[in-house]
C-alpha cells in the first residue's frame, strides 16, 4: 500500500535557479529560502559549490549558505559539491549536509562534469569519505536514469550499477533523476524493482522527476506504490539543468503537495504559504510558473 508519510526535498533554490536566465540577487534567494522553511519544507537544497564559470547563477553559494544557516532551523539545508574543493567551500560556509551528482550515461557525465562515469565516481569517492569523517551526510544523485537526450533510452543496469557504487561509497540516500522528464510509470516501477533486487531499498531512495512530458505526478504515484517516501520538487516548478537542453523544470512542489494531500499522505507543507512564495518568485523571474496547481489556486 501507499506510505502514510512522505518527505518533500525542495530543490527550487538550487535546481530551480541554476538554469534561470536572470541571476537572482542573494537577498532574494535568502528570502526565498526563508519562505520555504516557513512553509514547512523539511529539506531545502540551497546552493551548489561548483565552478562559478559553469553555473554563474549560483556563484554566490557561500553567501547564500552562510546566510541561510544563520537562522539555524531544524530544516535540513543540503548543498551540491562536485569535488574536494567544493566540499571545502561548502563546509567553510557552514553546510552540514552535501550531495554529489553522478550520471548513468557517459555523454551527460562528460557534459556535466567534464569526465566519464567512472572518473566522476573516482572524483566523488574522497569527497564522500571526507564528509563522513565530519559526520556530514551525503546524498548521491544519479542523473539520466530513464532517457538521455544524446543516448536515448537508458538501460536499467547502467542506473543500478552507478547507484550501487554511490551507496558502497557511503551515500546515505540515492536520488534517482529523470533529468529530462521522459519517464513513464511502468518504467519507474521496473527501475525501483531492479534497484531493490540489487539491495537498494525504496526507503533509502528519492525520486527526482522533471515534468517535461507532464508525467511527473503519474510517476510519483507509481513510486509511492513501490514504497518510495522521499520526492524532489521545486516551488512553482522552476528550473531545469544547464547541461541538458531539453530539460524543463522539476515537478512543482505545489502539484506534489496537492497529490499527497488528496491521497491522505502526510507531508507537513502549508500550500497557501508556498503558493504565495512561488508567485512572488515568478514575478522576480519575470515569467509565469508552469505549476497547474499554482495557476488554479491563484486564478482571479
Ligand atoms: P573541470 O573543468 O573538469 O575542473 O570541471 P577543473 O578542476 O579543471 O577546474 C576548472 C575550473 O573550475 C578552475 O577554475 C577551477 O578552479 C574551478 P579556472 O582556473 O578555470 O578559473 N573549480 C571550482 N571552482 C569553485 N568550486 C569548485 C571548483 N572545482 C573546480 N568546486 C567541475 C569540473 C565538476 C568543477 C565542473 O564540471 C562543474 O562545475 N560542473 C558543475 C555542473 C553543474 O553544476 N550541473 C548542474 C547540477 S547537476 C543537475 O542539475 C542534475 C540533478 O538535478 C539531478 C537530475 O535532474 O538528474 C542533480
Ligand atoms: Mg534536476
Amino acid at each position: 500500500g501507499m506510505p502514510t508519510k512522505v518527505r518533500i526535498y525542495e530543490v527550487g533554490p538550487r535546481d530551480g535557479l541554476q538554469i534561470e536566465k536572470s541571476v537572482v540577487p542573494t537577498a532574494d534567494k535568502l528570502e526565498f529560502i526563508r519562505g520555504l522553511v516557513a512553509a514547512g519544507l523539511p529539506a531545502v537544497e540551497i546552493a551548489s559549490f561548483v565552478s562559478p564559470r559553469w553555473v554563474p547563477q549560483l556563484a554566490d553559494a557561500h553567501d547564500v549558505t552562510s546566510g541561510a544557516l544563520v537562522e539555524a532551523s531544524r530544516t535540513r539545508m543540503p548543498v551540491l559539491v562536485p569535488n574536494e574543493r567544493g566540499l571545502e567551500r561548502a563546509l567553510a560556509a557552514g553546510a552540514r549536509e552535501v550531495a554529489v551528482f553522478a550520471s548513468a550515461t557517459e555523454t551527460f557525465a562528460q557534459r556535466n562534469l567534464n569526465r566519464g562515469v567512472d572518473a566522476a565516481l573516482e572524483m566523488f569517492a574522497p569527497v564522500v569519505a571526507a564528509a563522513q569523517e565530519q559526520q556530514v551526510p551525503v546524498r548521491g544523485y544519479v542523473s539520466m536514469c530513464f532517457g538521455d537526450p544524446w543516448e536515448g533510452q537508458v538501460p536499467m543496469d547502467q542506473v543500478v550499477s552507478v547507484a550501487v557504487r554511490l551507496r558502497e561509497m557511503g551515500c546515505a540516500s540515492i536520488s534517482i533523476g529523470d533529468t529530462i522528464g521522459v519517464a513513464t510509470p511502468g518504467h519507474v516501477t521496473a527501475l525501483i524493482d531492479a534497484l531493490r533486487a540489487a539491495g537498494l531499498e525504496p526507503e533509502r531512495l528519492a525520486m527526482h522527476f522533471h515534468d517535461t512530458y507532464g508525467q511527473a505526478l503519474a510517476n510519483v504515484t507509481a513510486a509511492l506504490a513501490a514504497g518510495v517516501t522521499e520526492f524532489d520538487s521545486s516551488a512553482g516548478g522552476i528550473g531545469g539543468c544547464p547541461y541538458a537542453g531539453s530539460a524543463t523544470g522539476n515537478l512543482a512542489t505545489e502539484d506534489l503537495v496537492w497529490l499527497l494531500t488528496g491521497l491522505g499522505i502526510e507531508h507537513g507543507v502549508d500550500l497557501d504559504a508556498l503558493s504565495r512564495l512561488s508567485l512572488w518568485m515568478a514575478e522576480r523571474l519575470g515569467r509565469p510558473s508552469p505549476s497547474r496547481v499554482l495557476a488554479a489556486l491563484t486564478r482571479d
